[in-house]
Parts: structure tokens; C-alpha cells; sequence
């Protein structure tokens, strides 16, 4: 250990003088509160420490001392349904020691240390075992909590633990020594190895129409929300937290209110998960770096965040991820190399703002884990931006969009126009589509993908029919092309948006989204058929045909959603516009 000495403070940067012998992203405490560092810079003896505690009150002269590891997160049974800080210290136990202003140079452990876990062994004395291989398993909660060899282990069984034991017993002992703890530890800023990248070929679903089919995302894929100011960034985010198909979901609130995060955090606890109707709370784990906490911190949460999903993913489980907001995340880093006096790349972050977003979602992504059973997992990463202004042409946005496989643009106006979610339909896209069709083709209808690229094709037409509206009124548009409107009126009020606070809608599964949108084309397909049988447009619209579609949202029940098909053929049977 070193015997450094504080030479400089500039915010949550310090320098600090005799550093020689520790090592780049080593963690320090600093000053004699010994609040945690990190070293992001080293110097000849100098260091430089990103301080996760507000420096208040530290002089200079104050004493620096090197831990001789880098910042790391604790991995084992425990983390799920944890809340934690940016740099893996659980909020309750720091709140239980220093009330609701949570005072500086606290160290609590990621994992209780105390709390006993029933630890089943799944190898035997004897067994040849490396890195991923799975020892044993601890239930937590309805999850399989799979204890693996860390990935720089190989050996042979020597002792196996069975029954209740402790995160830092031994479970595991191996020839030549090694002992494996219940939990392990992993530096935040490396990525953890897996034998090979898949392609992305599945679905992540949402149960949000506007997502899952429109723009859908990927399992091990990633998707950026950018939006301008009270578009909808927290509630997409806290929807997709809720209602995503993965068995494990990562949380992380980033630079944003902190009432925002009290709202996730009373919320989550009461939601049941639709699908295995467990308590969400028991799959998620909660990182919350709100404005009002020190912002290095918030710089680490991120890393923080994704360890511990790649950890769950190494398991063998699928893992989102959502992390709002990116701009935070950002705007820290920036901060941080403004006190380092780097050259400020564009509007002040540094020029290697692009390449850390993307080494953060190239951590994203659908694997072969290591282990010798050939299981997969994956990482998806949600990350909403939130461009100051709502003017996309910012840095992060920019930079995000090179990466993010699928782009969910939110838009003020709609969202003033309480079109919610407000997701832009024309400016969002998907890079995922050509490598989903075809499980939707299996899945949910052959038709999926044709489906989806007529409701497009109307949506994009009726831009160009709203202009020629705009300049000459919507009397000079002939039958036909009224009909197009009527129908993506529909689309948009009784397909796209979707109440995330409805208790009917707010989850919608793929085949109601699939009947609901086949319901409005086929009424479209009808409309077309009775007007070429000289059926007026009024008369079909004043069936109360409308009426029933746009109820369709309160529907549960897809076999009744699938007869409203017979009701409009006939519906319109009945006045003449039958085939
Ligand atoms: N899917 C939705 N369903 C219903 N209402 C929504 C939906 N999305 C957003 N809203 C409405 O918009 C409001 C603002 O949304 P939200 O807080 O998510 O915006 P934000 O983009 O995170 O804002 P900020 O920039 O302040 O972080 C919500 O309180 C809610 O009333
Ligand atoms: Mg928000």
C-alpha cells in the first residue's frame, strides 16, 4: 500500500502526489473521510482519482491510500431485488447507517455477509471442471441462481460444499488449491468473456404494439430512446423494465430526478410479472445515481449496471438492461474531463465520448456462454437520451445512433398531443426487422411481415396526403385516398398508442397486437372492395363498425378481437359493399 498525499481537488478530481506502485483503475480512499476513488489517470507518481463522494471539506495533505484492486463488482446470490448506488453499495444499508443524506466514506458490501443461502452442488469429488462450468445452485427467489467457475479457473473437484453456507464460504475446492467463494468479484470497466457472439434472431418482446411490431428489438440487441424533455423517456424505460420477456432486468437510473427514481422504487415492488406472475421486484436489480448524488459515481454506474447483467447472462438467462438516462451518463464524463483539463472534443465532451458508448453497447448482445453445457444468454441495452432541446443533432444522440440497432424516436409534439407512447413512426426505425421476420412468420402469422409493411406504407402515405390537405383541404382528396386517412387515423389512435397506465392495455401480447392490426386492415381491405362497388365512403363510416375498433383496446380477449373480422364483413354485406 501506498502512502499518497492530496495535491489537488478540483470537484470529484483529485490529484494526488507519492502514488507510485498502484495501478490504473485501482480504488483509493481518499482524505480522511476516506472517501472512494477511482485512478483514471497516472503520472509519474501523480495520480489522478475520480472521487464518488462529494469532496467537500478534503484539503490538501490529506492521505490517499490504494486498495491494489480496481473498481469491482460483488456477483452472487443477493443481487436480485438489490438497490444500489453507482459503485455497488446497497441504498437501504447506507440509509440504515447515515439517514436519508447518506454521509461520506462509507464502505458496505455489495452482498449481505451475513445472510445464509442453500447451496444444492451440481458436480461431484473427482469432477474436471473450467471457467462457467456450473458447481451448484442457490434458489433466489424464482430464480436459479447458478454458481459458476470464475473464468480464470480449471481444475478438478477436490471438496464440494452441500447445504447453507455463506457469499464468502468456500463452495469449491480445486487440485492445486483454488478455492471457489459462493460469490465472486468482477472489475466493472472489462468485459466478461463468453465463447462467441450470436446473431441476434430473436425477438425481445414488450407487449408494446409500437415496439414489438413496428420497430421491434432483439435479444442481445440494443435500442436507444432519444427524447426531448417530458416526451416519455422514464415511463418507456420503466414499461419495458416491466413488461420485457427476459428473466432478468437491470435497472439503472442515471443523473435523473430523484423523484423519478422514488416512483420506480415504490411502483416496482407491487407489479406482478404477466408472464410468470412472480413479483417483478424478485427479477430486477435497481442502480440509482439520481442528480443530487455525486456524479463520478454516476460515470461508474453504468459499468456497474452491465457487470452484473453479463454476470446473469453468463448464467444462462436473457438480461435487459435500461439505462436513463445516457445523456447523464454523458454530461458526467464530461464534467470529469473538463477537470482534467482534456481537449474538449464537440460542445465540451471529450473526443472519446463516441468511442465509450460504444465499448457500453458493444457489451450488449446474445452469447455461448462459457461452460462446457453450451448454454446462451444475453444482454439487451435500452439506453434513452435525453438531447437538450429535444434537438437530435447533439453528440451523444449522434454518436448512440451509430451503434443502436433500433432507434424509438420520441417527438414533442406528439407528445403534446398526448399521443403516447410518443414514438415518431417515421423517423424510428428498426435494423433488426430482416433477421425477426421469420419468427414472427413462425410464431405469430405468416402474414406478420406484410402486415406490418402495409400499416408502414399507409403511414408514410398519409404524410404526403396531410400535405397536399394542408394546402387545399381535405374536400379535394378523392374517395379513395379519404379512406387511407380514415384508416391511419386508425392506426395511430387504436393500434400505436397504448396507455401505460391501462390496466387492460398497457400489456398487449403479440397475437392481440397481431389480431388488432389485422382487424384495421381488413376493415381498410373491405372499405376498398364496397367503394369499388359504389358504396359512398360516408355510408361504411357511419356503420358503428368504427366505434367497436376503436374499443378494441379494452378487449382482452383475442378470440373477440378476432370477430370483429365477421362483424365488419357483415357490417358492410349489409349495405350492398359485400363480395
Ligand atoms: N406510454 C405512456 N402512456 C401514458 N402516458 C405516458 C406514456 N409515456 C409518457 N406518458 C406521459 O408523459 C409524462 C412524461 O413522461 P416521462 O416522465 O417518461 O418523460 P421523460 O422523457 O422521462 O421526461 P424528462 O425529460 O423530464 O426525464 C408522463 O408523466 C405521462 O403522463
Ligand atoms: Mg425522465
Amino acid at each position: 500500500m501506498t502512502d499518497g498525499l492530496v495535491a489537488r481537488i478540483s470537484g470529484p478530481v483529485v490529484v494526488a502526489r507519492n502514488m507510485k506502485g498502484s495501478r490504473m483503475y485501482d480504488v483509493v480512499r481518499v482524505g480522511d473521510d476516506e472517501l472512494n476513488g477511482e485512478i483514471i489517470r497516472l503520472d509519474g507518481d501523480e495520480a489522478v482519482v475520480q472521487v464518488y463522494e462529494d469532496t467537500e471539506g478534503l484539503t490538501v495533505g490529506e492521505k490517499v491510500a490504494t486498495t491494489g484492486v480496481p473498481l469491482s463488482v460483488e456477483l452472487g446470490p443477493g443481487l436480485l431485488s438489490s438497490i444500489y448506488d453507482g459503485i455497488q453499495r446497497p441504498l437501504p444499508a447506507l440509509q440504515e447507517l447515515s439517514g436519508s443524506y447518506i454521509s461520506r466514506g462509507i464502505t458496505v458490501p455489495g452482498l449481505d455477509r451475513s445472510r445464509q443461502w442453500e447451496f444444492t452442488p451440481a458436480v461431484r469429488k473427482g469432477d474436471a471442471v473450467g471457467p462457467g462450468d456450473i458447481l451448484g445452485t442457490v434458489q433466489e427467489y424464482h430464480i436459479e441462481h447458478r454458481i459458476m467457475v470464475p473464468p480464470a479457473h480449471a481444475g478438478v473437484v477436490q471438496h464440494i460444499h452441500d447445504g447453507s453456507c455463506l457469499v464468502e464460504d468456500t463452495v469449491c475446492e480445486l487440485d492445486g488449491g483454488a478455492e471457489i467463494t459462493l460469490m465472486q468479484r468482477w472489475p466493472v470497466r472489462k468485459n466478461r468473456p463468453y465463447v462467441k457472439k450470436l446473431d441476434p434472431t430473436l425477438p425481445l418482446l414488450t407487449g408494446q404494439r409500437v415496439f414489438d411490431t413496428m420497430f421491434p428489438l432483439v435479444k442481445g440487441g440494443t435500442a436507444m430512446i432519444p427524447g426531448g424533455f417530458g416526451t416519455g423517456k422514464t415511463v418507456s424505460e420503466q414499461t419495458l423494465a416491466k413488461w420485457s420477456d427476459t428473466q432478468i432486468v437491470v435497472y439503472i437510473g442515471c443523473g435523473e430526478r430523484g423523484n423519478e427514481m422514488t416512483d420506480v422504487l415504490t411502483e416496482f415492488p407491487e407489479l406482478v410479472d404477466p408472464r410468470t406472475e412472480k413479483p417483478l421486484i424478485h427479477r430486477t436489480i435497481m442502480i440509482a445515481n439520481t442528480s443530487n448524488m455525486p456524479v463520478a459515481a454516476r460515470e461508474a454506474s453504468i459499468y456497474t449496471g452491465i457487470t452484473i447483467g453479463e454476470y446473469f447472462r453468463d448464467m444462462g438467462y436473457d438480461v435487459s438492461l435500461m439505462a436513463d438516462s445516457t445523456s447523464r451518463w454523458g454530461e458526467a464524463l464530461r464534467e470529469v474531463s473538463g477537470r482534467l483539463e482534456e481537449m474538449p472534443g464537440e460542445e465540451g465532451y471529450p473526443a472519446y465520448l463516441a468511442a465509450r458508448l460504444a465499448a457500453f453497447y458493444e457489451r450488449a448482445g446474445r452469447v455461448i456462454c462459457l461452460g462446457s453445457d453450451a448454454r446462451t444468454g444475453s444482454v439487451t441495452v435500452v439506453g434513452a437520451v435525453s438531447p437538450p432541446g429535444g434537438d437530435f443533432s447533439e453528440p451523444i444522440t449522434q454518436n448512440t445512433l451509430r451503434i443502436a440497432g433500433t432507434f424509438w424516436a420520441l417527438d414533442t409534439s406528439l407528445a403534446n398531443r398526448r399521443h403516447f407512447p410518443a414514438i415518431n413512426w417515421i423517423k424510428s426505425y428498426s435494423l433488426y426487422l430482416d433477421m425477426v421476420h421469420e419468427w414472427f412468420a413462425e410464431n405469430v402469422a405468416q402474414d406478420w411481415e406484410e402486415l406490418r409493411g402495409r400499416t408502414m406504407y399507409l403511414l408514410q402515405k398519409e404524410v404526403e396526403l396531410q400535405e397536399i390537405v394542408q394546402l387545399v383541404g381535405p374536400d379535394a382528396l378523392p374517395e379513395h385516398e379519404k379512406a387511407i386517412l380514415e384508416i391511419t387515423r386508425m392506426i395511430r389512435e387504436d393500434f400505436l398508442q397504448q396507455s401505460a397506465y391501462d390496466p387492460v392495455d398497457s400489456f398487449c401480447p403479440l397475437e392481440r397486437q397481431y389480431w388488432m392490426l389485422k382487424v384495421i386492415l381488413f376493415f381498410y381491405d373491405a372499405i376498398v372492395d364496397a367503394m369499388e362497388q359504389g358504396v359512398p365512403l360516408k355510408q361504411i363510416l357511419d356503420l358503428p363498425l368504427k366505434t367497436r375498433i376503436a374499443r378494441m383496446k379494452e378487449i382482452e380477449d383475442v378470440a373477440e378481437i378476432e370477430g370483429i373480422v365477421a362483424e365488419i364483413a357483415t357490417g358492410i354485406n349489409e349495405i350492398g359493399g359485400g363480395r
